[in-house]
């Protein structure tokens, strides 16, 4: 039997940058024979160390669900549920946090990002870092190792909490007997695994240049027509391998498109031209899904319908596991 599980951590409207380096190819696996079963997940609590407002958070929890949805996700394939309907999974956490060495925490990517900024700003350390932040890599484990995944489809970004989850796996086996969790791997996509924002960086909700999918076709227009250009004339030919629009249009375009373009970047093309090219591909694959998501998000009725039907699915597994789990680990 093998797993396939990732989750999508509800801070706000999914962005290009999860669709292409999260959500596309986890569809895709799901369609994919080597795999048996396939598990997706709104991370809501993940969110939780962040959002404070509970309107805004109910709404980004349907909104990524919606997301999944519209996109295409095969329900009677793949699970869809919400991390927090699962209680198993906090149990599990409290459990891996008895096997986590804290020196791996002060290690892990984000809090040590929060704490260099605020070095930088002369704050203390530990300036703005709750322990929901401190302790999201072993959350992020139990929700892996929960349902004995061995697949982890994520961006570039989540490699290392991947890496911790598999090493308490491996701690834990080692302690209670090796069927005791089972062992993850990530897949990192490489078409999509760096998908650049309008500025060039990362895109990402925490940088602010994110082009979201569900922009009407005006607004979504207005995005691409930020990304950061340099200051050439139309005329001057252009590295198509050096191009923030030439690297989003690749993941849209089919091959003929993509050497069409490039061969107009080599003889010279305005940047408004290539933009423009740019929003025909984005906007041609999000038009029928914008609609479908457009639908559930007014009557939001049919995605509690599957988020429910994803609970009872995922709370079988969960309780199952979780039995295994707790009499290895504690004897009863
Ligand atoms: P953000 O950085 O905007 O907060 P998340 O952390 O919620 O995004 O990411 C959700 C999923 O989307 C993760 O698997 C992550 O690796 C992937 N992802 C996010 N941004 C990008 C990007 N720019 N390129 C590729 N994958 C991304
Ligand atoms: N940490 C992931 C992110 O920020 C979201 C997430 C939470 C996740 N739990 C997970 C991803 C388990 C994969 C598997 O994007």
């Amino acid at each position: 039997m093998k797993t396939i599980l990732t989750g999508i951590k509800p801070t706000g409207t999914p962005h290009l940058g999860n669709l292409l380096g999260a959500i596309r190819p986890a569809i895709e696996l799901t369609n994919n024979s080597d795999f048996d079963r396939s598990l997706y997940f709104i991370a809501d609590s993940h969110a939780l160390t962040s959002i404070r407002d509970p309107k805004e958070y109910k709404e980004n929890v349907y909104s990524v669900a919606a997301t999944w949805i519209a996109l295409g996700l095969d329900l009677d394939k793949a699970i869809l549920f919400k991390q927090s309907d699962i209680p198993e999974v906090f149990e599990l956490t409290w459990m891996l946090q008895c096997l986590t060495p804290k020196g791996d925490m002060n290690r892990a990517h984000s809090y040590k990002a929060k704490v260099q900024q605020n070095i930088e700003n002369k704050t203390d350390e530990d300036h703005g870092v709750n322990m929901g932040l401190y302790n999201y890599p072993i959350l992020m484990s139990a929700d892996i190792l929960l349902y004995d995944t061995n697949i982890v489809p994520v961006g570039k970004d989540q490699i290392q909490h991947i890496e911790i989850a598999r090493s308490i796996a491996q701690r834990a086996n080692q302690l209670y007997g090796a069927s005791c969790l089972v062992e993850p791997q990530e897949l990192i996509q490489e078409a999509g695994a760096y998908v650049p924002g309008l500025d060039g960086r990362k895109m990402s909700k925490s940088y602010g240049n994110t082009i979201s999918l569900w922009e009407t076709e005006k607004k979504l227009r207005k995005l691409i027509n930020k990304i950061t250009t340099d200051s050439s004339a139309p005329e001057e030919p252009k590295n198509p391998d050096d191009s923030i629009i030439m690297d989003l249009y690749k993941l849209f375009a089919r091959p003929s498109e993509i050497q069409a373009l490039e061969k107009r970047y080599k003889e010279g093309i305005g940047w408004g031209e290539a933009k423009l090219a740019l929003f025909e591909v984005v906007n041609e694959y999000l038009s029928g899904p914008r609609e479908i998501y457009t639908n559930l998000m007014n009557d939001k009725t049919q995605i509690d319908k599957i988020l429910d039907r994803g609970r009872s699915q995922a709370k079988e597994l969960a309780e199952k596991n979780m039995k295994r789990i707790r009499k290895m680990i504690t004897g009863f």
